[in-house]
């Protein structure tokens, strides 16, 4: 039997529309561009990703999590440098209206999108935050952004933590939340959008130790995407040679997508940037005293951890996409090899057919499966098909209540992933599912 991992994006999109995983956001109006909505199966899974991220940071005795607003005071912005300085080149095209970033297009060359000859404006910044205004009147109101990143939530909330929670160096704070940004070149489906998620974690350190902890940091984070069940093959580590303005190193995770190889994680060493400059805008002392040290002051330097949510969901479903041809056209399928404890739904429960007797012992088994597991249950079409269809959303088990149940309080266990059957008594499934998927 041979097998093919996902061709291209268009077939990965379908997918995720038919079964329920993403939808396009307002798509009965048209849609918004590159705003995606999660649907049943996608919310599951996205989910699961952050769970996993969560429980990795926060169970850990030197890091704390917060959830911060998405809405911070404007000098946030001015003393993170993204007023000045978070902006991409961007030229228009007079005759279409085109909007292109300037250094990812041959400004000498013709419109991609139009054809149009010499119809380029002159390149300028343009700045990728989204603002809005806060308060009733729009004139007086002052004008806020939605948060481009969240490691500022983290920043401006370093005293705050370290104090409350007693906290000596090094110390990290872990945050999950929205960010926004004005892309002028969104796509790849989820790859890059205007509203994402990040999972963004900032480790506080002694200035002179930030090599050490990136080098720890790559490995704890590399660890993590190969615990989820990334292909090691499909990712690699690549060295910035250009460094954003905050940072003194910066490697990102990269992942094989189907159009090509892209940032998934930044590793960021950030030095004092942050905090120093928020203590010249909030005039607040951000120093901290080293009471092992002879109290001496300095303000932390910082290892960044920030690796996009949906990015992340879209390696994991890209990697997990396989179509399997066992030369039979009739057994082609389409299967999700998500990691089991990643997997939306964890088993399926399907009775044989639509009886009572039948249905009685299925409904029991769910209401049992169901108090620590998101369940399906299916009594619809042919068993064959609804194998295929548990096999399309990465389901690991489907469980088979038959004839043979009622007399042997025993149901068929079906693998996702080897097809293999198992017979297992009612009682012992739980106790299966956990040891066997590890869930
Ligand atoms: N705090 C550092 C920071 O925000 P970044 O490299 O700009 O660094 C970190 O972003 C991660 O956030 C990226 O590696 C990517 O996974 C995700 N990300 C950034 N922009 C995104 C976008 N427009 N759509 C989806 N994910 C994005």
């Amino acid at each position: 039997m041979s097998e093919q991992n996902l061709q291209n994006m268009a077939d990965l999109v379908a997918h995720c529309k038919q079964r329920g995983f993403i939808f396009q956001s307002s798509e009965i109006y048209g849609g918004l561009g590159s705003c995606w909505d999660m649907g049943p199966l996608g919310v599951e899974l996205k989910n699961n990703i952050k769970n996993t991220w969560w429980k990795s940071m926060t169970n850990r005795t030197d890091v704390d999590g917060i959830d911060a607003a998405i809405l911070m005071h404007p000098t946030v912005w001015k003393a993170s440098g993204h007023i000045d300085n978070f902006t991409d080149p961007m030229v228009d095209c007079k005759s279409c209206k085109g909007r292109f970033r300037a250094d990812q297009i041959d400004l000498t060359a013709p419109c991609p999108t139009c054809k149009a000859k010499d119809s380029f404006t002159e390149p300028r910044n343009f700045n990728l935050m989204f603002s809005t205004h806060m308060g009733p009147v729009q004139e007086s109101a002052a004008v806020v952004y939605l948060r481009p990143e969240t490691a500022q939530g983290i920043f401006v909330n370093f005293l705050n933590v370290q104090t409350t929670m007693r906290r000596k160096l090094p110390f990290g704070i872990a945050q999950i939340g929205k960010a926004f940004r004005n892309e002028i070149t969104p796509g790849n489906f989820i790859f890059r959008t205007r509203e994402f998620e990040q999972m963004e974690m900032q480790y506080f350190i002694k200035p002179g130790t930030q090599m050490e902890a990136m080098e720890q940091w790559k490995q704890i984070r590399w660890d993590w995407h190969i615990r989820n069940g990334l292909r090691p093959d499909k990712l690699r580590f690549k060295k910035h040679d250009e460094l954003a303005h905050y940072a003194d190193a910066a490697f990102d995770i990269e992942y094989e997508f189907a159009h090509g190889w892209g940032e998934m994680e930044g590793i960021h060493s950030r030095t004092d940037f942050d905090l120093k400059n928020h203590q010249e805008y909030s005039k607040k002392n951000l120093q901290y005293v080293d009471q092992m040290d002879g109290n001496k002051k300095f303000i932390p330097y910082v290892l960044e951890t920030s690796v996009g949510c949906d990015r992340c969901m879209l390696a994991v479903m890209s990697d997990a996409y396989r179509t399997e041809f066992p030369g039979d056209a009739e057994k082609e399928r389409v299967v999700m090899r998500f990691k089991p404890s990643l997997a939306p739904i964890k088993a399926a429960v399907l009775p044989l057919m639509k009886k009572p007797d039948l249905e009685g012992v299925a409904e029991k088994l769910l209401a049992d499966l169901q108090i620590d597991y998101k369940c399906e249950y299916d009594t619809a079409g042919s068993i064959g098909k609804r194998y295929r269809r548990q096999d399309e959303i990465g389901t690991p088990a489907c469980l088979t209540v038959d004839f043979d149940s009622l007399v042997d309080q025993a149901v068929t266990i079906r693998h996702r992933d080897t097809m293999v059957q198992e017979r297992v008594s009612l009682d012992k499934v739980k106790s299966y599912l956990k040891d066997k998927f590890d869930l």
